[in-house]
């Protein structure tokens, strides 16, 4: 079974984290990416976004959002009412997986299975453990499967509030679409004020 428990330091903070995280083997994506994603951003923040993996750019640079997807979640947040600068983000699964069309050609991302998000699931308990937010951002069905279980339907409970316990401690959480999926999406336009307006709830459920 792959975990990446035995890589997880008890009660660490998040540089610790961070350090550790560098060197997991937990399951077999370490392999072909450039390095471990972690999370990033304010280290005591109300908000805690959680998305599916690295993208390209993101396993380039070593941090979570940085491309595409991650310029209009900023845009969608602040649209919102939520400052990106204050948030903390992550990923459910912290190394990048992707295929080739052809060798040397672009790396083309792949979802991740349920087993290499389980098996990336203690560092995720670890970043809320540390960070301890007043709420999650759920973006899309591998975040949400992650945190509340195999049967998450993004489209059942989006933009609303949900309470449940989650490694332990009760938590509040606004699932939402993965921005990723707006820059998919037929009409771009109606999908990105879909994510807006889920955002909101979550601005407001912070009061
Ligand atoms: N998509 C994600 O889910 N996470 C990132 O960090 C970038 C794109
Ligand atoms: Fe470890 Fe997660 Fe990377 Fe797998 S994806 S090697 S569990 S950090």
């Amino acid at each position: 079974q792959y975990t990446a428990e035995p890589f997880v330091p008890d009660g660490a903070d998040l540089p610790a984290l961070r350090r550790a995280a560098a060197g997991c083997r937990g399951c077999p994506l370490h392999r072909p990416a450039t390095q471990t994603v972690f999370g990033a951003g304010n280290p005591h923040a109300r908000v805690m976004l959680v998305g599916e993996q690295p993208g390209d750019q993101e396993d380039r640079q070593g941090r979570p959002f940085v491309g595409p997807a991650g310029k209009l979640l900023d845009r969608a947040l602040a649209e919102a009412g939520l400052d990106p600068a204050d948030a903390y983000v992550t990923n459910a699964v912290k190394h990048f997986k992707f295929t080739r069309a052809e060798p040397r050609k672009r790396r083309i991302h792949k979802a991740p299975s349920l087993r290499e998000t389980h098996a990336c699931g203690p560092w995720l308990a670890a970043e809320l453990a540390a960070v301890e937010p007043e709420l999650i951002v759920v973006l899309g069905a591998t975040a949400g499967k992650a945190l509340l279980g195999s049967s998450f339907r993004v489209s059942q409970v989006r933009g609303t509030v949900l309470e449940e316990e989650i490694h332990g401690r009760p938590e509040r959480l606004v699932p939402t679409v993965h921005p990723s999926a707006v820059l998919r999406a037929d009409d771009r336009e109606q999908a990105y004020q879909g994510l807006v307006a889920d955002l909101e709830v979550a601005a407001h459920a912070l009061g």
